[in-house]
């Protein structure tokens, strides 16, 4: 292995929120964050260095995407996840959720609706009920052994006024990474109901052994015309202060309407920094992430046994993708703050509480295991010490 995962960086006064935040997160300074979803890792070196580099050369102006931006993610794409694209399709976003918001904010009027499937990622909601648009929920269903859609319900829920639906793919915090048939099915509902689909595939670079990520516009002409696909390399790299990502939208149309929420609000310029993250990332970073992709399953296989064999009261599937665990606490019969409480005075460890993904996360909270070998331990033993208190 050329990197070392091992190495325990300090983040502590780095401007980091995971591990800035924590007294005003938990009341009290003297926690493991283990919440937000940001890795503990360095960066790949290259792209230290690409950002050195630029630093080094002191004048910082405007700037604007180049070819080399477009190329890099085209063959990032086509590399990883077997999907042609265009440039042309290709639009700057400063940022997934600014991605999502914009989605949004264009192509739903205030009072109509848009579905997401809970439990997910909180911003989802924020999104839709904070330009006033309304959410319509179709929750995924818990079959005992992972998390499915439930497409009868889906069907049920469409009405005249929805317009959008958001799906999250890989799925925070579920972790599921939806299979081709499960994408098609989901997408056939979509078409039939002129639903437009924003997919957010921020955590597409994270797949564990045995699953593929099939970008849902990849998959049909028919979806690619409805679909509007979010990516980007901060998850994957570990660069999201960089706040560099896409949208990638095939129709001219539905391009032509997003571009527009964009120059409405002046938002379109990339940063110098976020330029060369963006590239050294997609063109230089491929064999930093295979390594740490068997680091993550690896740390993903520690985590499942020791929770199977020491802290059997907690429930986990073990994900098809992410860095993200999703644990079920529900089988302690105790309130969520009972469970907080304990987690942050006993094991003084910092888990996301799961309500803020939806009422099916009451009950759940969300691990991140993207660190080092030696804090995850650390960590489950915290979690193990505050499950035997209750
Ligand atoms: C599903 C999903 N979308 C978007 C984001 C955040 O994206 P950004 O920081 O680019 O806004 C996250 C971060 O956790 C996420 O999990």
């Amino acid at each position: 292995m050329r990197y070392n995962f091992d190495e325990v960086v300090n983040r502590n006064n780095t401007d980091s929120r995971k591990w800035g935040t924590l007294e005003e997160i938990y009341g009290t300074t003297d926690i493991l964050p283990m919440w937000v979803a940001d890795m503990d890792f360095k960066s790949a070196d290259e792209i230290i260095e690409a950002l050195k580099k630029r630093a080094e050369h002191g004048v910082f102006g405007y700037t604007w995407e180049q070819d080399s931006f477009y190329d890099s993610i085209i063959k990032w794409v086509k590399r990883r996840h077997n999907w042609n694209i265009k440039k042309e399709w290709i639009l700057f976003t400063p940022g997934v959720v600014m991605g999502l918001n914009l989605g949004v904010r264009e192509l739903v009027k205030e009072g109509e609706k848009v579905l997401i499937q809970s439990p997910v990622y909180p911003p989802f909601y924020r999104v839709i009920e904070n330009n006033n648009r309304i959410v319509n929920l179709n929750p995924l269903k818990d079959t005992g052994e992972k998390f499915v859609m439930d497409y009868e319900d889906l069907e049920q829920k469409i009405d005249k006024d929805t317009k959008l639906m958001m799906i999250c793919n890989p799925h925070n915090p579920v972790g599921r990474v939806w299979t081709r048939e499960e994408l098609i099915r989901l997408g056939d509902i979509c078409i039939k109901n002129e639903i437009v689909i924003i997919s957010d595939e921020i955590h597409s670079d994270f797949i564990l052994k045995g699953h593929t990520h099939v970008p849902l516009a990849s998959i049909s002409k028919e979806l690619e015309e409805r679909t509007i696909t979010l990516m980007a390399p901060s998850k994957t790299f570990n660069i999201a202060g960089l706040a560099t990502s896409v949208a990638i939208i095939p129709n001219e149309e539905l391009r032509n309407a997003y571009e527009k929420a964009i120059e409405v609000m002046e938002i379109g310029n990339t940063t110098i920094f976020g330029n060369v993250g963006f590239e050294a990332a997609y063109n230089h970073g491929e064999e930093w992430l295979d390594e740490l992709l068997i680091y993550i399953e690896d740390n993903i296989d520690y985590a499942m046994e020791y929770i199977n064999r020491n802290i059997p009261e907690i429930k986990v599937y073990r994900p098809d993708g992410t860095y993200l665990l999703w644990l079920n606490f529900r089988g302690l019969n105790k309130s969520p703050e009972e469970i907080n409480e304990a987690l942050i005075k006993i094991g003084k460890v910092g888990l996301n509480e799961g309500s803020p993904y939806g009422k099916e996360g009451e009950g759940f909270f969300r691990l991140n295991i993207g660190c080092a070998r030696s804090i995850l331990e650390e960590g489950l033993r915290r979690i193990e010490k505050a499950v035997k208190s209750l």
